[in-house]
């Protein structure tokens, strides 16, 4: 069984990695793919945020990295996978997790989303909050990779110079 684990990643949590870690175990593949996303402004390309998640993912045999635009559904079809991989923080990921489900479900039938939730120590982490504490000065070890952490202060040292 195949499935994708889409999102920004911009960039990957140590609560990207867990949910990666707890999928590489339930599917034969698992496939991390980057939205490619030209609406929004990211801090790091998606170069760079694949390069990140194909770094911090080298361990597990059965997992890969791709990026993807249009819609997920036909990404996933288009690589064979019946099931998308999504996490749940906190309830106030639910709805917005429930319409995308649902609207996934209505394109294309056959392919299931399956939901994981949070491991507790990572239900607070979110990629946004992790690059404001950052440019603020705060602390964010152990909440991202550490290659992760290195990039992100050259990322900001740059953007602040
Ligand atoms: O990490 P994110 O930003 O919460 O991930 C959101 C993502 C990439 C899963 C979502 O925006 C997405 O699937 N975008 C692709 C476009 C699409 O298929 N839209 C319809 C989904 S209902």
């Amino acid at each position: 069984m195949i499935a994708v684990y889409p999102g920004s990643f911009d960039p990957i949590t140590n609560g990207h990695l867990d949910l990666i870690e707890r999928g590489s175990r339930l599917f034969d593949k698992l496939i991390v793919s980057v939205l490619r996303n030209e609406s929004k402004a990211p801090l790091f390309t998606v170069a760079e945020r694949t390069e990140m998640l194909r770094d911090v993912v080298r361990g597990y045999a059965n997992v890969e990295v791709d990026s993807f635009h249009g819609l997920l559904v036909d990404h996933a079809n288009e690589r064979g996978a019946t099931v998308l991989l999504r996490g749940i923080r906190a309830i106030s990921d639910y709805e917005y997790e429930l319409q995308m489900a649902l609207m996934n479900r209505r394109l294309r039938p056959h392919i299931e989303t399956v939901f994981l939730m949070s491991g507790e120590a990572y239900s607070f982490i979110s990629s946004r909050l992790v690059k404001e504490v950052f440019s603020l000065g705060g602390d964010i070890s152990g909440l991202v990779p550490r290659s992760v952490e290195a990039r992100l202060r050259s990322r900001i040292l740059q953007s602040s110079i």
